[in-house]
């Protein structure tokens, strides 16, 4: 499955894709990184791997529509299958999320629907929940919004700082994102009345991870 990567920055998630596809036997390749930002250090990483990159620049474009007709005709050119948001941090119309429906997926860190938006760990903290973690979900036209495909959760500890607890829901998010595009490339994804249904569900009990 040819699939393209979105990102803003520095691309953590994006390297854990470029690694699990250079795997022989994973069913998904990268076709093309886009960035809307040229300063993000993700196209480096792209380009060290020899995968084609794009700027498409949103300060560019007179406004969203335009500038999400920019990105989805380099999408289409690319023949790309699914889209992966790693760190894209645009939000995108209705227009472009239902032309990429069901084929547009998000990474977010927190266990939606809890802390949807900017500054989860913060927040998480503030609360003094127990838990947070991340998840990823197919996209819809409301933020953070989607069916849940999976998610991984991670203990928030005694003397956690936003910082130390965004290093432990990273490094979940880097190995669930890589699992969750090989379940959508080996075609085992169903949705159904907004929820996601997993053909034979490699982790259907477990309680840290849902894959
Ligand atoms: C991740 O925390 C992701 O969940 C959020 O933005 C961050 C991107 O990190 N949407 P990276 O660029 O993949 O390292």
């Amino acid at each position: 499955m040819k699939i393209a990567v979105l990102i803003s920055g520095r691309g953590t998630n994006l390297q854990a894709l470029i690694d699990a596809c250079a795997a022989k036997d994973f069913p998904a390749e990268i076709a093309l990184v886009i960035s809307n930002k040229s300063s993000a250090y993700g196209l480096e990483r792209a380009k060290a791997a020899d995968i084609p990159t794009q700027v498409v620049d949103h300060t560019a474009y007179s406004d969203r529509p335009a500038f999400e007709a920019a990105l989805n005709s380099v999408l289409e050119a690319a023949r790309v299958e699914l889209v992966c948001l790693a760190g894209f941090m645009r939000l995108l119309n209705p227009d472009f999320v239902n032309r990429w429906k069901d084929r547009l997926i998000n990474i977010h860190p927190s266990l939606l629907p809890s802390y949807k938006g900017l500054h989860t760990h913060e927040r998480a903290l503030e609360d003094g929940v127990r838990f947070t973690g991340c998840t990823v979900h197919f996209v819809r036209a409301e933020m953070d919004q989607g069916p849940i495909i999976a998610q991984s959760v991670v203990s928030i500890l005694p003397g956690d700082t936003p910082d130390t607890l965004a290093d432990r829901v990273l490094e979940e998010e880097n190995r669930l994102y890589p699992k969750v595009v090989r379940l959508i490339a080996e075609k085992r994804l169903r949705i159904s009345g907004g929820r996601v249904q997993i053909d034979r569900d490699p982790a259907p009990n477990s309680c840290v991870s849902s894959l």
